[in-house]
């Protein structure tokens, strides 16, 4: 292969797929349908060239922002004018109930207040070794397969994620078992995670949307798994000593227990059971896509995988020490947080705004939907170095601090900032060392992967490997 071959094969490896922008605006019905099948297709070239981009569209008047100093502003400086908008919340709040993502003013103050101790780092430290016999358990029932089959490896890591949560959540005592919880969560993403065109178009809730009808079994059994896991915990916390050391509790127990710092109260028993939930929703498919784009990327850069390979191996004594020391696995980590700048796991933020308010040179009227989107924040032509190709050096220690706090958004900013950061973090940098260590990865799609929006940003249709055991 002549050399200019070579490196134009290195740069389409560098460079992952992704919906090419369209440089026309969309109609009405045309702009629904994208809305519905694949909210990353309606970004257009000027979105991604543009710091803020302002207009009236079906949603009504929206505001896109792209410029860290007004993004800042609007999630921090004056965040208090922002609240999370109504078609979020149509979409979010009929599964995940009350819970602290979902909440807002006071209720939200006083549950973020309780709930903080439970995500400290030395929280997330003890919580890190309870990750460890789930991960274990996922590459031993990997390993236990046909060697080089292909297989989705999107499932594999909703299941890895999920039974680290199980674990660290509730102990594990989970009564239908991890394959209907499972099931169920993946129904509840794929069809209320739908946008619904009577949602954006701010029909009355009275007026039956498809998607949330089908929700409807997988919301009703969360319900009735969650009920039966707090009912059981309490009776079990009646009949034995409580336990002396905090460091030894699931996140159950620390919900149960959990008092707000100014008034002294605890959660009802429907906030513990929501935020169960919540912690669920929020922390599975999001990590799960994080890791499952992370092995897609890996296996496209060979020279990237050997590194990852090393470092695996010279942690292999102690994975979990390593993935809790900030200066260890650099590169592991520097690879989940390119792979979540290209593909971050939740790509929309969006916010209304209460009153009239100024940002980057423009007015954000009262009402106005703000959208500020990781995916083109962190594809955006002014703020990155080659957007669209997969450098992770970019996040290697001296790198990094060079990158604007706001415009690189994964877990958002502010006050509502991701209150599993640091756990979810842990869990993949945990996750992938072990995985590289065991495995190698090869893409066995026939065409590239196809990015996809649906609540959290996941490939369409699964994530094809072949997978065979290093040693
Ligand atoms: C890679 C994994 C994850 C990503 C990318 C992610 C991303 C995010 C983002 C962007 C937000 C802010 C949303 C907004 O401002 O509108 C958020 C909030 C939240 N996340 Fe995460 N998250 C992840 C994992 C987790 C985990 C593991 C948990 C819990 C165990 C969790 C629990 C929450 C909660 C409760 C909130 C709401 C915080 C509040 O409003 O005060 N997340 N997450």
């Amino acid at each position: 292969m002549a050399l200019s071959e070579v490196i134009a094969e290195r740069r389409k490896r560098r460079t992952p797929p992704a919906p090419i922008p369209s440089d026309r605006e969309f109609g009405r019905l045309e702009l629904l349908l994208r809305l519905r099948r694949n909210p990353l297709t309606l970004w257009r070239e000027q979105h991604f060239q543009d710091p803020i981009v302002a207009g009236k569209s079906v949603l009504g008047y929206g505001v896109v922002i792209s410029d860290p100093a007004a993004i800042r502003h609007v999630l921090v400086e004056n965040g208090a004018n922002y609240q999370k908008d109504a078609l979020q919340r149509a979409i979010l709040a009929p599964g995940l109930g009350e819970g602290l993502l979902t909440v807002e003013g006071d209720a939200w103050k006083r549950a973020r207040r309780t709930l903080a101790p439970l995500f400290t780092p030395r929280r997330v430290e003890a919580l890190a070794k309870r990750m460890l016999p789930p991960i274990a358990g996922q590459v031993a029932r990997m390993a236990q397969r046909r060697p080089g089959r292909i297989v989705d490896i999107s499932q594999d890591m909703t299941r890895l994620t999920y039974d680290v949560l199980a674990e660290t959540l509730f102990s594990n005592a989970i009564a239908g078992g991890a394959t209907a919880f499972g099931r169920a969560l993946t129904h509840y993403f794929a069809t209320q995670g739908k946008i619904d065109p009577l949602d954006v178009l701010g029909a009355p809730a009275w007026i039956p949307r498809i998607g949330r009808l089908r929700a409807r079994s997988a919301i009703d059994f969360f319900a009735r798994q969650i009920d039966a896991i707090v009912t059981d915990r309490q009776a079990l916390r009646m009949s034995r000593p409580a336990i002396a050391d905090p460091d030894g509790r699931d996140l159950l127990d620390a919900l149960l227990d959990a008092r707000d710092p100014e008034t002294g109260t605890g959660l009802s028993e429907a906030e513990v059971g929501a935020n169960i939930v919540t912690f669920i929703g929020a922390g599975h498919e999001t990590t799960a896509n994080a890791l499952t784009w992370s092995l897609y990327l890996v296996a496209m850069t060979p020279d990237v995988r050997e590194r990852l390979e090393a470092e695996a191996d010279t942690v292999a004594a102690d994975p979990v020490a390593a993935a809790l020391a900030g200066d260890r696995l650099t590169m592991t980590r520097a690879v989940i947080e390119e792979a979540m700048r290209l593909y971050p796991p939740v790509p929309s933020l969006s916010r209304a705004a209460l009153a009239e308010d100024h940002a980057g040179g423009v007015a954000i009227p009262k009402g106005a939907l703000v959208i500020i989107s990781p995916y083109v924040l962190h594809r955006h032509r002014t703020l990155w170095t080659a957007p669209r190709q997969f450098w992770p050096e970019r996040f290697l220690p001296g790198e990094r601090e060079t990158i604007d706090r706001y415009a690189y958004l994964p877990f958002g900013a502010g006050p509502r900032v991701c209150i599993g950061q640091q756990f979810a973090m842990t869990e993949a940098v945990l996750g992938l060392t072990m995985l590289i260590g065991a495995f190698r990865f090869d893409y066995a799609g026939r065409d590239p992967p196809v990015p996809m929006q649906q609540i959290t940003l996941r490939p369409q249709g699964g994530m094809p490997m072949k997978v065979r055991a290093r040693r």
